[in-house]
């Protein structure tokens, strides 16, 4: 009989994960295109946790699209709008939360995710990003001549701060189930170096 390919982390991995985590919310940080939100929503799914997309529920509150959002009240007012929903949906776990790219720079932010969440980093490559961002025009920062250039600027200053995140997963071109086991297993990895997790 073939064995499987992917060996998924097992029940009690799972179990575990959520013992430790409380009423906490699992956020995930990182570059547009890194997969936060489709990674969330598998993980979410195996967690049996509900899934919040910070993004969608930020389009909610202001009646639009985030496009519109930086065209008709510019970027300053869209981050300190993203900072408010965020504030608000970090009450609301155990959940798991996907942010905007440009959520976890903001220091308040980043704060209360420490207080309220645990934090989980999906880290991808310049080429990966690159090429996921160029398959969809909804990203504002990223509708201007030079795209390549914008997106090295953004991890250059992004990623120092991505960096302190409470878990870092690299986020490669394999399946959500794989991505999705490594981020258990990392979170696994966490609690029992950081907090206390019964195995
Ligand atoms: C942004 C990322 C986007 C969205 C907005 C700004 C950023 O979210 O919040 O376009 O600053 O990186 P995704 O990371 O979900 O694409």
């Amino acid at each position: 009989m073939p064995q499987p390919l992917v060996h998924s982390a097992s029940r009690t991995d799972e179990a575990a994960v959520l013992d430790a985590l409380g009423h906490r919310s699992l956020v995930l940080v990182g570059m547009m295109g890194a997969g936060k939100s489709s990674v969330g929503r598998k993980l979410a799914a195996r967690l049996a946790l509900p899934f919040v997309d910070a993004d969608t529920e930020i389009e909610t509150a202001a009646g639009m699209t985030i496009p519109e959002i930086f065209e008709t009240r510019g970027e300053p007012e869209f981050r300190s709008g993203e900072a408010r929903v965020i504030a608000r949906l970090l009450d609301g776990g155990p959940q798991v939360l996907a942010t905007g790219g440009g959520a976890y720079m903001n220091a308040g932010t980043r704060e209360l995710i420490g207080r309220k969440g645990v934090s989980v980093w999906l880290k991808a490559d310049f080429d990966i990003l690159l090429r996921r961002i160029r398959r969809r025009t909804d990203r504002p920062l990223m509708r201007n001549a030079d795209p390549e250039g914008t997106l090295k600027k953004l991890i250059e200053e992004r990623y120092p701060v991505y960096a302190q995140a409470d878990v870092t997963i690299e986020s490669r071109d394999v399946s959500h189930e794989i991505m999705v086991n490594e981020v258990v297993r990392a979170l696994l990895a966490h609690f029992s170096a950081r907090e206390s997790v019964t195995p």
